[in-house]
């Protein structure tokens, strides 16, 4: 039964990915229990250890600990991660044919457990990977779902903020679609101090006349490869992410996330996992908040279907 005891997460693959949302769940406090597991153990063991070793100073002790597949039969949320580092000027579409044997043999042997909570993807590309262990689970869709466009979406406030000067937390909307070249900014739905961003940029040209949404949104894309091409990868604003969406289910907090999730006729797709709004509860991915798109934003978002429902095509 799925439950908002707060009790134990699992993180498969204990990677840069892994051990850095390990250690943003530590640092918050999010669940009593906390098990590593990784296909090298050794590895798992250290960061369990090393994380543990700061409790003394943490808020309060989330135990972490070494595990293996069964420990995911009473566990609430299971995050895998497994992958490799992404080559830079790479997409994450061509860590597919890496990725996916991975992550179908993780899904078997946490399906194998009796697990019964929800799957958080963060493997890239997240949205095939996603779908793909929905169906191989055969949990239910709420059950299953990937970071999606949440990390983009923070990635585009964030470069709001420095563009502007102002705090990134003043930006309201989302950033949609592929967790990938696909994405789009939804301007329609970009509100800056609670006021269109276009019409916000327009009222203060003396202040942002600098400030183009094009190279705003073509930075937000680019903006995981640049960090891959500086230090080898990205850790810490995708484990953000994760901890994010991990508290808000965990605590049933009802936050609205734009999570790569199910499909199944809202804006017109089927059988498709995409970055859209999405409400989480304790079950995970509940209600798609179905925005009034523009004709232009609602084509990105079918582009971004197609391709991502291409590269589904075959794997089962
Ligand atoms: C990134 C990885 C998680 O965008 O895809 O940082």
């Amino acid at each position: 039964m799925v439950t908002a005891n707060r009790n134990r997460v699992v993180i498969v693959g204990t990677g840069q990915v892994g051990s850095t949302a390990a250690f943003s769940i530590v640092t918050h406090g999010l669940c009593n229990e906390l098990v590593l597991i990784d296909h090298f153990a050794p590895k798992a063991l250290g960061e369990a250890r090393d994380l543990d070793d700061g409790s003394e100073f943490q808020d309060r002790h989330v135990k972490v600990r070494v595990g293996d597949y069964a420990d995911c039969k009473d566990a609430d949320i299971v995050v895998i991660t497994v992958g490799r580092k992404p080559p830079a000027n790479s997409n994450r579409m061509a860590e597919l044919g890496f990725t996916v044997g991975l992550v179908g043999d993780v899904v078997d042997q946490v399906m194998a457990s009796g697990f019964n909570g929800v799957i958080v993807m963060v493997s890239n590309p997240v949205d095939v990977m996603a779908w793909y262990a929905w169906k191989r689970s055969g949990l239910p869709r709420t059950q299953v779902l990937g970071t999606g466009t949440a990390l983009d979406t923070s990635r585009l406030k964030t470069i709001i903020g420095e563009e502007t000067g102002l705090d990134p937390r003043n930006v309201g909307g989302f950033v949609m679609g592929e967790h990938g070249n696909s994405q789009f900014a939804a301007w329609s739905t970009v509100s800056l101090g609670g006021k269109p961003f276009a019409k916000f940029l327009a009222d203060n040209q003396s202040r942002f006349s600098s400030v183009s949404t094009a190279e705003v949104e073509e930075k937000t894309r680019r903006r995981g490869d640049d960090i891959v091409k500086a230090k080898g990868g990205t850790n810490f604003g995708i484990a953000s992410t994760v901890a994010g969406i991990v508290q808000t289910i965990l605590w049933d907090e009802r936050r609205i996330v734009p999570v790569s999730t199910l499909l199944d006729g809202e804006y017109g797709e089927h059988d498709v996992f995409l970055g859209v709004p999405t409400e989480l509860r304790a079950n995970g991915a509940n209600e798609i908040v179905e925005l009034d798109l523009t004709d232009d934003e609602l084509a990105k978002l079918h582009r971004s279907a197609e391709i991502v429902r291409e590269h589904c095509e075959g794997l089962l």
